[in-house]
């Protein structure tokens, strides 16, 4: 039987039932809808719409359904239309006529609105721990590096030294506006539409500043129906998790790039490498692979939901059921993607005498020498043609920079010195730069800012 049979003369066909349900996939949400309901419950109970011993039968059976829930012994139906079909069809069963007093003032239009907002904000919170887990280990990594400096690139081109720290900070701190970007969806997402009823409010003296409450939302909406066709927290929380999922695709990258043996800069650990079925030598970097290839669906899934979203009037239409599938999934990947490839990172075994080894050449401290001239008064851009004529008669001669760089008259043994191995990190002073100074101070920035962002997150906690 479904909802709306009073108004039906037949059964909806097999066609239009496999086509509509959403059964399958939003019983992601059976928990959230029976807090949901819960608070619906107690607000029809607070404004004397249901007695008090209907509220205790009700409540009753909605914790029955969440143990069945939990213990997976819930007995779905294939007439559940939907998770809120199965578990208001349930606790009619259980309660009888008490239970068919639920669903007095309210439409699956607000419970779904409200079911999913409880669902995203939970959510949010697991996939910013995770986040915040991946920048802690950066941080410890940043720091075990010490001095060790690899070569910088622009253009995939070898462009100065800069310390290995300074290079997983570089990531740390994409990392870091993601989780700040998550905590402003959150403080938006923070209103409940609980009451909108089906779009336009109800004749009965329903409560929604008190069901906010219950739910710990800061206020309900202002607007029913905005209430129930807002669904910007989710296209927000999907683009959130494609920036999160592209951040890991450009580290999977260099992951990729570096454990090559033409790089050589990383070994991946065993337990988080993959082997080949055929070549027995093989040993693949898969996470890092994945980290890049799936971001092609999550960026899909952002792109797809706003297509979906941009031509529909107000108020709910059904194709706002389009909401969950991607929304789940880009929560999933990006929340197993932050896990490996935190294991990944942590695990692996980075070789700085290679890093090094790639970062020793004389070329890479050109700007040195010019900003050397400069710092004797020669304007920056004579300095820079200087330096780059020299670096162009020591490739076509083969004759050492230092050499050259020592016999010139503007320069010599003083700036010869400026292209020995590790000086340029050396010398490297301003700040926020690649230099030991800067970065041994940019570690205590970013220490200090973790910590502020896992204050933060903790101020949300009400919401798990
Ligand atoms: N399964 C629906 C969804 O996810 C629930 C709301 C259905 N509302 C309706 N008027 N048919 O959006």
């Amino acid at each position: 039987m479904t909802l709306w049979h009073g108004r039906f003369a037949s059964e909806p066909s097999r066609a239009l039932w496999d086509y509509t349900e959403s059964l399958t996939f939003d019983k992601t949400l059976a928990l959230d809808d029976i807090v949901g309901s819960k608070a619906h419950l107690s607000g029809l109970h607070k404004v004397g719409i249901i007695s008090e011993a209907e509220f205790e039968t009700v409540n009753e059976a909605l914790s029955t359904i969440e143990s069945e829930i939990r213990e997976g012994t819930f007995a779905y139906l294939d007439s559940d239309e939907d998770i809120h079909t199965a578990i208001e069809r349930r606790v009619t069963d259980i309660a009888g006529d008490a239970g068919a007093k639920l669903h007095t003032g309210r439409s699956r239009n607000d419970q779904v609105a409200t079911d999913l907002r409880l669902f995203v904000r939970r959510e949010l919170l697991l996939v910013a721990d995770r986040i915040i887990e991946l920048e802690t280990a950066l941080a410890d990594l940043a720091e075990e590096a010490k001095d060790a400096y690899m070569p910088g690139y622009t253009h995939m081109q070898k462009a100065q030294p800069v310390l290995f720290g300074h290079h997983l900070l570089a990531h740390g701190w994409a990392l870091s506006r993601d989780v700040d970007r998550i905590t402003d969806t959150l403080d938006r997402l923070d209103i409940s539409p609980l009451g909108a009823g089906a779009l336009g409010g109800s004749t009965l003296p329903i409560d929604p500043q008190y069901t906010s409450q219950l739910l710990q939302f800061s206020k309900p909406f202002e607007n029913s129906l905005d209430a129930v066709s807002d669904r910007d927290f989710v296209a927000e929380t999907l683009f959130n998790l494609s920036l999160i999922a592209v951040h890991l695709s450009r580290i999977g990258e260099e992951i990729v790039l570096w454990s090559t043996e033409e790089f050589g800069y990383v070994r991946l650990d065993d337990a988080f490498s993959t082997g080949s079925s055929m070549l027995p030598q093989k040993k693949n970097p898969d996470i890092a692979e994945l980290a890049r290839g799936k971001t092609g669906r999550l960026i899909g899934h952002l792109g797809g939901f706003l297509t979906t979203l941009k031509g529909l009037p107000l108020s709910y239409n059904r194709d706002l059921q389009e909401d969950k599938e991607p929304l789940f999934d880009s929560i999933s990947q990006v929340a197993r993607a932050l896990s490996a490839i935190k294991g990944m990172l942590t695990t692996a075994t980075f070789d700085f005498s290679r890093m090094k080894k790639a970062a020793d050449s004389p070329y890479l401290c050109a700007i040195d020498l010019a900003e050397f001239l400069v710092r004797k008064q020669v304007p920056f851009r004579k300095a820079h043609a200087v330096v780059g004529g020299l670096v162009r008669d020591s490739l076509e001669r083969h004759v050492p920079l230092e050499e050259l760089v020592s016999a010139h008259p503007l320069l010599g043994e003083e700036a010869a010195k400026l292209l020995e191995p590790g000086a340029s990190v050396q010398h490297r002073i301003s700040r926020g730069g690649a230099g030991i100074a800067a970065v041994e101070e940019q570690r205590s920035i970013y220490r200090e800012s973790l910590q502020g962002q896992i204050k933060r997150i903790g101020s949300f906690d009400h919401f798990r």
